[in-house]
């Protein structure tokens, strides 16, 4: 069976050596705090504007400051700066704390898209950090997906099927 880094490698079309290639410099002292927060609050003004309602409503039991700072401090955190976001928020254990959203190939497209311009539109972000940036939002996004999907199996095997194995947990959350 496939696992989900190697689906999420599929889907997203991003080797998983470019996806981690963020680790090959420090992208948090490069660009420093203002950086990832002027762009994870470039990214949620345009998801919470979302002109879709399907995609809008997907955040719409979260405060955008909340989603801002919970998106920095995770960024900041990953690629080499203090842990900002398991100081606050514990282990970022991303395929669980997705787990009540619909995280569908369409939503990573539209996530994506919204990151995409976001970045587009980041004077204080270098291009090569810019494209190392996208790898790993993509092969990320779609490790989601693939986790989702597994979560949906989960259920109708749940519900479909009496043998042993439908009590099981997935393993790898
Ligand atoms: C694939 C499409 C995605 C969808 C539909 C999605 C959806 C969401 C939603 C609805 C939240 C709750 C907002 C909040 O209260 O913080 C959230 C939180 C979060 N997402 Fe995503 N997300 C996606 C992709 C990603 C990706 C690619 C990353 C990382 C690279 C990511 C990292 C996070 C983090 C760190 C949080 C905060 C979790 C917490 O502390 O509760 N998400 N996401």
């Amino acid at each position: 069976m496939q696992s989900l880094q190697e689906k999420a490698s599929q889907w997203s079309g991003v080797h998983q050596a470019d996806a981690f290639a963020i680790d090959e410099t420090n992208l948090f002292e490069k660009l420093g705090l203002q950086s990832f927060i002027n762009l994870s609050t470039n990214f949620y003004n345009r998801v919470y504007d979302d002109e879709e309602e399907w995609f809008r409503s997907i955040f719409a039991n979260s405060k955008k400051e909340d989603a801002i700072q919970n998106q920095y401090e995770f960024f900041v955190q990953r690629m080499g700066g203090p842990p900002m976001y398991s100081q606050r928020r514990g282990h970022p254990a991303l395929i669980a704390r997705h787990r009540p959203f619909p995280v569908t190939h369409q939503a990573a497209e539209r996530w994506l898209q919204h990151m995409q311009n976001a970045l587009d539109e980041s004077s204080d972000i270098d291009p090569e950090s810019k494209i190392k940036m996208m790898n790993f939002f993509r092969h990320t996004a779609f490790f989601l997906v693939a986790g989702d999907e597994l979560k949906n199996q989960n259920k109708q095997h749940q519900v479909g099927c009496k043998c042993k194995h439908a009590a099981e947990k997935p393993a790898e959350e």
